[in-house]
């Protein structure tokens, strides 16, 4: 039963993802596990299929028929991805291989070249590693220093004090637009206002946003915006960032080497024009162009229908959920703050425990640390297991999950805990 995606359609949206038909240990599968990675929809395989059988070729250079049209598709993805994010232009989509690289993109091009000694750059404690490392990296080779906005109780952004923590030597705001384990939704427009009012420039991930809900990269007012394709029925290795054009136009290339460059002399280097200038050598030209198509497949269902259905999952598993005594569910309860995912603990059971009981009986959940340690510790804890919905999960999946964690409490509760067996 699914009030917004209701039975028949989401029957149908199954259908176009052949790897839900399986069992797993004899037990259909339930994939909870989409804030890892997402599955993907035969238009998506149908697409990478299609180019490996009928128009393999590099991009950019040859002159033949198969070259002309890889180009084209290629290009055509750009386009594509530009319009699901609504850039101003293609030029501004760049191609990577996900929100890792986009990110390092920035902070290897942009915040190398543009940060001293006592710089600072504000990210948050809800950070995946992937918007933490490369600013600690930038801050050992810049001396600029980072500093972290703080969590309310409910796993909300403390913004209170957002103008004081934001300095005249803040020159970049890093923030994901939903948190992977609180699953909280921050308000970028109000980050970013903030940001720009000292003169900060602000990158957004949106690794979890992207997939799940419609994004307005001008709306969102952000100066760089990072996501990946995989988490978004795209294939694995594809992803984009967006920025500025005038930010980008100003930033050396990242890499260097074929395709980057409109010239290149004896001594020096002339660099082609965006967005090929941050395209070094051959491109992931198969996974970029069935990433196009995974965003109009997204688009077709349409975003905010995606995101109507998976609140109403989440409100539900949150509700069921509550029917353990022993459990603790980490992020907003307000399902307007929170994305279609949740990270919780049960009673002693270590989550990777949870995951391997739950994985017998065909459930898919992640456990620990999610890639986010410093968030963790921050809450006092070093894992938690996290269930993720996508827009092809029901409710009736559920209730699978939760007879199974039932029967995992049961199977973990006869057994001593360490606490009881005194270590
Ligand atoms: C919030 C967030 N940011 C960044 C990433 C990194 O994405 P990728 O591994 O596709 O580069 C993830 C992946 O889980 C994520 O959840």
């Amino acid at each position: 039963m699914n009030p917004i995606l209701d039975a028949i359609e989401v029957d149908e949206i199954r259908d176009d993802f052949p790897i839900l038909q399986q069992k797993v240990h004899g037990k259909p599968l339930i994939y909870f596990d989409n804030a890892a990675t997402s599955q993907k929809p035969r238009a998506v395989i149908e697409a990478l299929n299609d180019f490996y059988v009928h128009y393999n070729a590099n991009v950019h250079r040859g002159i033949h028929a198969l070259a002309e049209r890889a180009t084209k598709e290629y290009e055509r993805a750009r386009e594509r991805c530009a319009r699901f994010i609504n850039a101003e232009s293609p030029e501004s989509v760049i191609f990577t291989r996900g929100t890792t690289e986009s990110i390092n993109l920035v902070a290897y091009s942009w915040a190398r070249n543009n940060l001293k000694k006592g710089d600072e750059i504000l990210i948050t404690w809800m950070e995946h590693h992937s918007n933490t490392v490369p600013w600690y990296q930038v801050c050992e080779h810049t001396g600029a220093v980072i500093k972290r906005i703080g969590l309310n109780p409910d796993g909300t952004l403390k913004l209170d004090d957002l103008d004081k923590l934001i300095t005249d030597r803040t020159k970049l705001v890093a923030v994901t637009q939903v948190s992977n384990v609180l699953g909280t939704i921050n308000p970028i427009r109000l980050i970013a206002d903030a940001a720009h009012r000292k003169g900060a420039l602000i990158l957004v991930d949106g690794a979890q946003s992207v997939p799940h809900m419609a994004v307005d990269v001008q709306a969102l007012g952000c100066d760089f915006f990072a996501f990946s394709g995989h988490k978004m029925c795209g294939p694995t290795a594809s992803g984009v960032l967006w920025g500025k054009r005038n930010l980008l136009e100003a930033m050396p290339p990242f890499l260097g080497g074929g395709e980057m460059i409109r010239e290149v002399w004896p001594d020096h280097a002339v660099y082609n024009d965006l967005p090929y200038k941050f395209e070094a050598g051959t491109p992931n030209i198969a996974e970029s162009i069935g990433l196009g198509v995974a965003a109009d497949y997204l688009t077709r269902i349409g975003l905010d229908r995606i995101r109507e259905h998976e609140k109403e999952i989440t409100r539900y598993a949150l509700a069921r959920l509550e029917e353990f005594s022993d459990i603790v569910v980490y992020g907003p309860r307000d399902i307007e703050q929170r994305a279609g995912l949740v990270a919780f603990t049960v009673g002693d059971i270590h989550p990777h425990d949870l995951a391997t009981f739950l994985d017998q009986e065909g459930v898919a959940i992640r456990a620990g640390h999610h890639c986010t340690m410093p968030l963790h510790k921050k809450l006092g804890i070093t894992a938690t297991a996290r269930a993720s919905f996508y827009l092809y999960n029901t409710q009736d999946e559920v209730d699978v999950f939760i007879e199974a964690l039932r029967k995992a409490k049961k199977f973990f509760g006869a057994c001593p805990t360490g606490r009881e067996l005194g270590y």
